[in-house]
């Protein structure tokens, strides 16, 4: 009998551990600042366990936390559950430590690719909001802190007490489904020469014609040029057409391009008329690299690595300046400083640009073309002059220089409609921005710009930004307009990329030759508007931006510094195939036809009935299917596909029966052109 009690006592005492031990297993808290943080992105800095981004205690509202993690939008961080967590709880808000700044962040918590929390969008100052969060049955976690719609800067923001409620496990795993190492793609250019040359070219007759044959290959090359219409005449050496074309009409000449490995041709179709930019500008523009600090020296330095990186052999054509190359209503900078308009009422440069006619010469001599910017409100978006009340003045100054090309801003605007003080637009020193309201107020000042361009003797490509209001895309072009912004302006996130990206199908059926819808300028490369940061984009992030623009048709304006252009941009920039899918003859802009979860299938028709088609991948996950759905992209019958970055061919499929399998990273792109096989 005692024996026994004390058998009894001793599977009791057994028992009672195994309970204990389970319960103990049962109730694991799993601290999100022990995890691995190496694989978190984020937008700026790298991930600071229990302490804010710059190292100081972490602070939402004068509240104090011992633990989290401090960390800046757009921030990402996977975390793989397995089933085996059962809560997650943090406290979020931003740090108090960017006080004076203006940050604004979202928070988000995914799972499995739902969303089950969202902050809304908080700001400096907000108390921290309380996060609780039933992750039953969760695979995968997703903590995710967006910019807020203002773009990223200064948002430090904590996931602080975050941690998570296990049924058992004491950690987990991270990963992240963004590649993060920059990989290229694009093969380089053959050593025979090719030419790269968009298939269209239009002038208006009188005009003075220039355009540069680019063509890759080694050097030296010769060039030459049959069938060229009366008037122009090809500059051996360096592929520079030149001259006039007197008479209206369409003129197709044969392009030749000879190196010591061998000869190329192409077709070009010179359509004399009353149209230009028949395909989308290629260029560059100051703004997103260098915005209130351009300066004479830097476009001539842009302009200058223009050609020695080899872009001008791929078609890129314009340096456009930005604002701040006129004086200022009241700064503080002595550049900028000094009479807006000169006795006779024509403007004046700042001092950092001087003699403009002597720069557009510098930049017309390397066989570039040269843009400038002005707005037609009293001030530019900046504060420098605007062209409000001198519009036909300017006009012929800008044509007087030599520019060929325009960018029309509305900002100040806005004052002009309001009602000026004492009818002088120059006691104006706030912007408005009132958008037009009717239709015939918001396209009236472009209206008026347009005809003075028109008026002037040579082609002024015509680029309206006035951020997409009154729906720019269905009128821009009948005010003269050759491209128009769609959307406010862009910055290096993925939330700005992709919030534009998807908001840019509206204007689609307006895109055509000499109309081309603006979803702004490339955000790729070394940017940052006065102070430059590599491209916060991720490498699949900027092949997917560098699609989807050649997709849609959309100028292609580079906002990076010329000077620090790395391989992987370049292999960005210069891939033949890829800039032909946007210089398309035909000018069709993508739009999407087909969607599977993230997976967005956009279609561009081109001219010689072939299909650009982009698998775009806006989620977060891998996406490997096997697709045949091509009913839908209207495609069908034996078809080539080619996939246009690696520029070879990848399959051979009876669209019938045949599956094409796809393997597209998250935030990353497919480009491919299905062509009808022989
Ligand atoms: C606006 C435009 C930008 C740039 C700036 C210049 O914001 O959208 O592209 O031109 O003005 O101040």
């Amino acid at each position: 009998m005692r024996s026994k009690t004390k058998l009894a006592f001793i599977i009791l005492l057994f028992a009672v551990f195994n309970l204990m031990g389970s319960l103990h297993l049962m109730a694991q808290t799993v601290w999100v600042d022990e995890l691995d943080l190496s694989t978190m992105t984020q937008g700026y800095g790298v991930p600071s366990k229990n302490k804010s981004l710059d190292g100081n205690i972490l602070t939402i509202a004068g509240e104090k936390f011992d633990r989290g993690v401090g960390t800046h939008a757009e921030s990402l961080l996977t975390i793989l559950l397995n089933g085996k967590a059962t809560t997650f709880n943090a406290r979020v808000g931003i740090d108090d430590e960017v006080k004076g700044q203006q940050p604004a962040a979202e928070f988000i918590v995914m799972g499995d690719g739902e969303k089950l929390w969202s902050s809304g969008i908080m700001r400096i100052g907000e108390k921290a909001k309380s996060c609780s969060v039933s992750l039953a049955g969760v695979q995968k976690l997703q903590l995710i802190v967006s910019d807020g719609g203002n773009g990223n800067y200064y948002d430090h923001v904590n996931w602080a007490n975050a941690r998570i409620e296990t049924k058992g496990a004491t950690t987990f795993e991270t990963y992240n489904p963004i590649v993060s190492e920059p990989y290229i793609l694009t093969p380089p250019p053959p050593a025979e020469p090719r030419i790269n040359s968009a298939k269209v070219f239009g002038v208006r007759p009188g005009s003075p014609f220039q355009f540069k044959v680019p063509a890759t290959g080694v050097r030296p090359m010769k060039f030459s040029a049959s069938n060229l219409p009366k008037g122009l005449e090809i500059d051996k050496e360096s592929g520079l057409i030149t001259g006039k074309i007197n008479t209206k009409g369409t003129y197709i000449v044969t392009l030749k391009a000879k190196n010591a490995k061998g000869e190329a041709k192409k077709e070009l179709r010179i359509e004399c008329g009353d149209k230009i930019a028949l395909t989308p500008q290629m260029g560059w523009n100051s703004w997103n690299c260098f915005a209130q600090e351009v300066s004479a020296d830097k476009v001539k330095r842009a302009a200058n690595a223009m050609v020695e990186s080899g872009l001008i052999n791929h078609g890129w054509t314009y340096i456009n300046i930005d604002d701040f190359w006129n004086n200022h209503r009241d700064s503080d900078d002595p550049s900028l400083q000094g009479e807006l308009r000169d006795a006779d009422g024509r403007m004046n440069t700042n001092e950092r640009f001087g003699d403009m006619k002597e720069l557009v010469d510098y930049v017309h001599d390397l066989g570039l073309k040269i843009g400038l910017y002005s707005s037609p409100g009293p001030w530019s978006c900046g504060g420098c002059a605007g062209s409000f009340g001198h519009e036909e003045q300017d006009a012929k100054t800008f044509s007087e220089w030599g520019f060929d090309y325009l960018k029309y801003d509305w900002c100040s605007y806005g004052n002009v409609i309001d009602g000026l003080p004492d009818n002088d637009p120059y006691k104006v020193s706030s912007l408005s921005y009132n958008g037009g309201g009717e239709l015939e107020t918001a396209k009236k000042p472009f209206e008026i710009m347009g005809e003075y361009l028109r008026e002037q003797p040579r082609d002024i490509v015509y680029s309206i930004c006035q951020y997409g209001m009154s729906d720019v895309w269905k009128w821009g072009g009948s005010v003269g307009g050759n491209s128009w912004r769609t959307t406010n302006d862009i910055t290096d996130t993925w939330k700005s990329v992709s919030g534009i990206a998807l908001d840019h199908e509206k204007s689609a059926p307006w895109s055509k030759p000499g109309n081309w819808n603006d979803p702004d300028m490339l955000v790729i490369g070394h940017v940052g508007w006065g102070n430059t940061h590599p491209s916060k984009l991720k490498p699949d992030e900027q092949y997917l931006h560098m699609s989807l623009w050649s997709l849609f048709a959309a100028p292609l304006l580079i906002g990076c510094d010329m000077e620090k252009l790395d391989d992987f941009t370049l292999n960005l920039l210069t891939n033949d195939e890829v800039i032909a899918v946007n210089q398309d003859p035909l000018g069709q802009q993508a739009t999407c036809v087909h969607t599977i979860g993230d997976l967005r299938i956009y279609v561009k028709e081109l001219e010689d009935g072939s299909r650009a088609v982009g698998f775009c991948n806006f989620g977060l996950d891998i996406l490997d299917i096997a697709y045949n759905e091509f009913n839908k992209l209207g495609i069908d019958g034996e078809q080539t596909v080619r996939d246009l970055w690696r520029q070879k061919d990848v399959a051979n499929i009876k669209t019938a029966k045949d599956d094409l399998s796809l393997k597209v990273p998250a935030h990353g792109v497919l480009l491919y052109k299905f062509t009808q096989a022989r």
